[in-house]
């Protein structure tokens, strides 16, 4: 009985954590722009939304139809899932002011809102497949790896591999799949998804059934507001789309493991890439500066320390884009090999700074790995920029923040003839064409899409003759 009872209170511990990283609501205006997309309420057919929040979406489709007091029929065509106890209170509240307002009486849109918002897991106790031809809103976004423990043990056993990265990814494949032949969904999510060779897979399965009908960029700033329960302010650290998904024969571009981009088709490319020359790493992350990194002048303290020097890009000239000397040190540690004396001190002592995020198992191990080679003469290139920038980096020098790092991929190619791929006016156009941006001109630029960057074909490995 006591296993019974705790296992109930992990699961609301886990439901409260869950909604306390996922509520992030849309804003009406983009709620109405969405159903407009997806011609709700053109066509015979129910509505559902999959995580109703506070009922926005739910609210905004009844409002479309002609809703006459006590049409019990009419008004259950929409219909919406909430896990949030707290959420779902809120969507029903919200649905039965609207029902209230339109000549319902309370005791009937009290009645309608029970029956129209459910509570529960729509991943777990969704609807049976094929009951809804409308699908619409803005499903929750968490790595599957930072879900609750109790939530990934309901999970593990009903998605499939594919699905598993995300909670977004588990609920487009649940919405795909339950869509009828003559369906269509309309979400608002993250482009991770749409660009991510993480999610190649995904698309793929998705590819078999439906295609994008539309994508295009959202305002971060406005698209969405936040529970009264969230802490004001706190930007979305998501880079929102909308997107139209319909049957694949209707679709205006194909899904696949190609990524689309939301911000006009990608350029299509038959020939060598980037890819084909260089290796493109992620520089590791280390943590705050001052645990497994320290200034330079502190470099005396650690005698036993193994120091490589470290790079940001804020030790680039923004003018030159010349490397100025390091002024941080990174020290590095070996997964077998726990430190002692000054090192193990001053890692102890650092640590407490550390974010959740960033503890390993091994107290002496950063948040990621110092893995680059280091033996090579390599560039460096600021993630976010307006174009591309590539900073020569001396072997021996680490790159730290994310940055990226690109080696020659063989002896075929020397660094300089990289360089000058990356730095022509061909490259940066296309980059222009193909990243996608961020605020005032800046663009998100990943280690995916340097690898796809054409290279002419004379440099393709088969062919070339260029000496290092
Ligand atoms: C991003 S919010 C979107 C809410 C609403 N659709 C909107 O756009 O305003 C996601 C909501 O999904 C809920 N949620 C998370 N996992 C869920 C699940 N498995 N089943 C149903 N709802 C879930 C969260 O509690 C949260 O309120």
């Amino acid at each position: 009985m006591l296993d019974l009872f705790d296992a109930a209170g992990d699961l609301s511990a886990a439901i409260e954590a869950l909604h306390a990283a996922t509520a992030l609501y849309t804003a009406e205006p983009v709620v109405d722009v969405l159903l407009d997309r997806i011609g709700w309420p053109d066509a015979d057919g129910r509505l559902v939304d999959p995580s109703a929040g506070d009922g926005m979406f739910m609210v905004r489709a009844l409002s479309r139809l002609d809703l006459a007091p006590d049409d019990f029929q009419e008004v259950a065509r929409v219909q919406g899932w909430e896990l949030h106890p707290g959420a779902m209170r809120s969507a029903r509240e919200r649905v039965q002011s609207h029902l209230i307002s339109n000549g319902w009486s309370v005791a009937s849109a009290r009645k309608a809102a029970q029956a129209i918002v459910h509570h529960g897991d729509f991943l777990t106790g969704g609807p049976a497949p094929g009951t809804f031809r409308f699908c619409a809103g803005n499903p929750p976004y968490l790595r599957y790896g930072h879900l609750p423990e109790v939530l990934k043990d309901l999970y593990r056993p009903i998605l499939p591999d594919f699905a598993r990265g995300d909670l977004l990814h588990a609920f487009l494949d649940r919405c795909v799949y339950n869509m009828p032949p003559d369906g269509i969904i309309g979400f608002v999510t993250s482009d991770r998804i749409w660009v991510n060779d993480t999610a190649a897979n995904l698309r793929k399965q998705l590819g078999h059934k439906v295609g994008i009908g539309h994508i295009s960029r959202l305002d971060p700033s406005s698209a969405f507001y936040m529970p009264k329960t969230r802490r004001k302010g706190t930007p979305p650290r998501i880079h929102p789309v909308e997107v139209v998904l319909k049957p694949s024969a209707q679709a205006k571009i194909p899904l696949g493991k190609l990524p689309v981009s939301p911000d006009g088709a990608l350029d299509q490319h038959e020939g060598p890439t980037l890819a084909n020359i260089a290796t493109v790493r992620l520089a590791p992350w280390l943590g705050p500066h001052g645990i497994f990194t320290i200034d330079a002048h502190q470099v005396g303290r650690l005698p036993d320390a193994d120091l490589v020097p470290a790079i940001d890009s804020d030790d680039i000239d923004p003018a030159t884009d010349a490397l100025r000397p390091a002024t941080r040190y990174a020290i590095r540690t070996l997964k077998d090999c726990e430190p002692t004396g000054a090192v193990k001190d001053h890692l102890q002592t650092a640590m407490v700074r550390m974010p959740k995020r960033g503890q390993k198992g091994r107290w002496w191990m950063p948040p990621e790995s110092i893995t680059l080679p280091l033996n090579r003469p390599a560039l460096l290139i600021p993630r976010i920029g307006r174009k591309i920038r590539t900073i020569r980096l001396e072997p021996g020098i680490l790159p730290i923040n994310h940055n990226l790092y690109v080696v020659s991929a063989g002896p075929d190619h020397s660094l300089g003839t990289i360089q000058e791929v990356l730095q022509s006016e061909e490259t940066q156009m296309w980059v222009l064409r193909n990243a996608p941006p961020l605020e005032n001109g800046y663009l998100d630029i990943r280690a995916g899409l340097l690898r796809r960057i054409p290279i002419p074909g004379s440099l393709s490995p088969k062919t070339s003759n260029v000496q290092g």
